[in-house]
């Protein structure tokens, strides 16, 4: 198929095209954050997980059905075993599907390792997670990450040559809410954009998470105390709602999952690391492609028709509650963040 060809194929119930998928490649991690896992996490055995070819089959499907937008997630991808022939297959995509940006989200513990690679590879932009830049509270916010690993990570990032390079930081009441302008100086000191990210129930984790949520609106209102910021209708193709900062070429986004939901306008869908398509964050709709592909292996045409009729059972939106048990029992690092 050529590019031309590659017309959007992927339209659902209420008329939303879906450019943008997700991929998670392992549901380990490197880091056990506290709004992200248990203390201890039972992992996926590995012949649940798809091979590395397997997910590039995957990702060619999505990308002649019109995807352009292709995100590698995990848990923490940068862990899974020959990382970065998967980045060098998927970038090639961009040569012969409508794929146009190939990026990753990471803790950026192994980034001094593959930012190189990954950059050569056709990785656009890289989204990085950072809670807090006080050592000891990364630390506990990670409970095993090293601040100065993933310091090292981001200068690396920046040293290769990406497209954009984005802080992540997700902001909990009493944890790390006296660091939102902290967070944000960082940013527009090292020219990077970031996103403030409000905490989703994902999982069970050892919190109560209604007691440390942070809005957006509360972000948002500290830190126009210490900036001069615009609403802006900058799209990257993710739920990020941004501002600019003047005198900075840095951007401030917010996502904002509970206080502004971004249902009506989403563009994605998810596969998890066992190959289960994934229609809303929030729902458990799902279809699973590693059957498909295990029993039809190398018939693309017939996964592709699994992928358009998926469409069918896009759910409208999620339904968040921070005051009750969660409904979705997936962690982050199943689903891919
Ligand atoms: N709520 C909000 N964000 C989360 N992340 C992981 N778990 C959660 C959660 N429960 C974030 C990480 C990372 C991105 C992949 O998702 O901080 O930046
Ligand atoms: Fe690992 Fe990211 Fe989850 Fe933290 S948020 S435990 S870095 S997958």
């Amino acid at each position: 198929m050529s590019k031309l060809d590659a017309q959007p194929q992927l339209i659902d119930r209420f008329g939303r095209h879906v450019t943008y998928v997700r991929m998670s490649i392992t549901d380990r991690c490197d880091f056990r954050c506290v709004y992200c896992m248990d203390e201890e996490m039972t992992f996926m055995p590995r012949e649940q997980l798809l091979t590395l070819e397997e997910i590039v089959f995957v990702l060619r499907a999505f990308c002649e059905l019109g995807v352009e937008n292709v995100r590698i997630t995990g848990g923490e991808p940068l862990i899974r075993r020959n990382v970065d022939w998967l980045f060098e297959q998927v970038g090639l995509l961009k040569h012969s599907t409508a794929l146009k940006e190939l990026n990753i989200t990471t803790n950026g513990s192994q980034l001094p390792k593959y930012a190189k690679s990954m950059a050569e590879s056709g990785v656009d932009r890289i989204n990085i997670s950072l809670d807090s830049l006080n050592p000891e509270r990364f630390r506990e916010l990670t409970r095993t990450g090293d601040l100065n690993a993933v310091l090292a990570g981001i200068e690396a990032a920046k040293q290769a040559g990406f497209k954009r390079v984005k802080l992540n930081a997700v902001i909990m009441k009493g944890r790390n809410d006296d660091e939102i302008i902290d967070l944000a100086q960082f940013a527009i000191d090292n020219d990077l954009d970031i996103s403030y990210i409000e905490e989703m129930p994902l999982g069970h984790v050892s919190h109560q998470r209604d007691e440390s949520y942070c809005s957006s609106d509360e972000v948002l209102a500290i830190l126009q105390q210490a900036f001069e910021l615009t609403s802006s209708d900058i799209q990257t193709g993710g739920p990020s709602h941004y501002y600019r900062v003047a005198g900075s070429k840095s951007k401030i986004g917010f996502i904002s999952p509970h206080s502004h939901n971004f249902c009506e306008s989403c563009n994605r869908v998810r596969v998890t690391t066992e190959g289960r398509l994934l229609l809303c964050l929030g729902q458990e709709h799902s279809v699973d492609l590693r059957e498909i592909i295990r029993q039809y292996p190398d018939d693309i045409e017939l996964l592709k028709q699994a992928i358009i009729d998926s469409m069918e059972i896009k759910p409208k939106g999620h339904d968040f509650n921070l005051k009750e048990e969660p409904i979705i029992f997936r962690h982050m690092s199943v689903t891919g963040g």
